[in-house]
């Protein structure tokens, strides 16, 4: 067979190589292939890597910064009632439009798989409809899995029990939930039953908003475990944001991170914006609104991580570009070792295909759907240190997006003779 396309002198996992795609996929890597192939890049030593995941994003959301005000807070709370209003106004055109913008944004960066929540607990379910319309539309050049999210909760209203339901029964890929914000503290843990509940029922994943609140007695997450661990769902469980987690008690954070490693759950740290939105009832010192990500890391558990938010009620910047979250990782999670630059940067990679539970779909090697970027760089330090462009984006064999590089024209001569 003969490929399509040849990437010269890539860098992968710090060897140079070539890569052959046929037809999709990718046939061929090796240090210096014999092949041609009608059309061949040249690399000139730059990063190749597996696309970046998306692992937490709302796109429903998305692009409606300052509709209809801008959040003078900062809360969490705040952006909750912004939405509530905005998402009066929802239309099916309205959420489809945007979602596929902020996606071709987030494909021009290198990310190509993602997991977007739509929020559900509207009676017309809007926001669901619309995506799912947008999984259909985009599925030729991005993945996207669509969590039925209850913003206002479960039993935050009476319609909204039945429907997360729905959704589940409309195509969403996993159950979402937000126990913290549940009316009660028991409703909270029965939101979580409920949860479980529903993806055994229907075979779903789980992705739960948990414990996104700096107070240390939200404590929701080692009932999520603990679920997880019973049902045996262990890895199709997620826990996103836990930002409570970084508040709790080291005695009890230890004991609660015995049980983690037990239940084998993913997580999903958002550090762009829980660095934002957190600690702001605190004078000084002020917390930095992120789970124990290191501690994560270091215990062996997957901790991926997403934007959340791309100019939203709840963060009005965001480029949807996962460099941006990582680099932010390795400045609050203080991961500025090497290794853990590297483990900060396969967060955005291969831990969020483990979180979407991408399994064989994901990755660089032969036999693979040929999804991968090129970055302008040589390494995933430089990718971290520099945030350079992604050069190359190829989508199920073809090139989607080529970027090139902004060139610095010096317009005097300075510096020493
Ligand atoms: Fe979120």
């Amino acid at each position: 067979m003969t490929p399509s396309l040849i990437l010269r002198n890539c860098i992968l996992e710090d060897v140079r190589l070539d890569i052959a795609i046929e037809d999709g996929t990718i046939t061929a890597i090796d240090p210096r292939l014999e092949l041609t192939a009608p059309t061949e890049i040249d690399l000139a030593g730059k990063l190749v890597s597996p696309p970046f995941v998306e692992s937490h994003i709302h796109l429903d959301s998305a692009l409606t910064a300052g509709q209809p005000r801008h959040n003078a807070s900062g809360t969490l709370f705040e952006g909750i009632e912004i939405w509530r209003d905005r998402k009066q106004t929802l239309t099916h055109d309205d959420v489809k439009h945007r979602a596929i913008a902020a996606l071709k944004l987030m494909a021009s960066h290198g990310t190509l798989f993602v997991r977007s929540h739509a929020d559900v607990s509207e009676t017309s379910l809007t926001a669901l409809e619309s995506l799912l319309e947008v999984r259909d539309i985009v599925q030729d050049w991005i993945t996207l899995q669509i969590v039925a999210f209850p913003q206002d909760g479960i039993y935050g209203s009476p319609q909204n029990n039945e429907l997360i339901e729905e959704s589940i029964i409309l195509g969403a890929d996993a159950v979402g939930g937000i126990p913290h914000y549940e009316l009660t503290r028991e409703d909270g843990v029965q939101s979580i039953h409920r949860i479980f509940e529903l993806a055994e029922k229907y075979n779903r994943l789980i992705d739960i908003h948990c414990d996104e609140i700096d107070d240390d007695q939200s404590r929701f997450l080692e009932v999520v475990s603990a679920c997880a661990l019973r049902t045996g769902l262990k890895e199709k469980v997620t826990a996103s944001h836990t930002t409570a987690f970084g508040s709790y008690n080291d005695a009890y954070a230890l004991k609660l991170m015995s049980f983690l490693k037990r239940s084998e759950i993913n997580f999903i740290a958002n550090p762009l914006i829980n660095i934002t939105l957190q600690g702001r009832t605190d004078t000084y010192p002020k917390r930095r609104g992120l789970t124990r990500v290191k501690e994560l890391w270091q215990a062996g558990l997957n901790v991926s991580l997403g934007n959340d938010c791309i100019q939203d009620p709840w963060y009005g910047l965001g480029t949807g570009n996962m460099l941006d979250a990582v680099s932010m990782a390795v400045h609050v999670g203080q991961m500025t070792g090497l290794d853990e630059i590297d483990a900060c940067y396969d967060m955005a990679t291969a831990h969020g295909a483990r979180t979407l539970n991408l399994q064989d779909a994901y990755g660089i090697d032969v036999g693979k759907p040929a999804n991968l970027i090129v970055l302008d760089c040589p390494s995933k330090y430089e990718a971290v240190r520099c945030r350079p462009n992604v050069s190359h984006v190829i989508s199920r064999g073809q090139l989607l997006v080529e970027t090139t590089k902004p060139e610095v024209q010096w317009q005097q001569e300075v510096g020493a003779p």
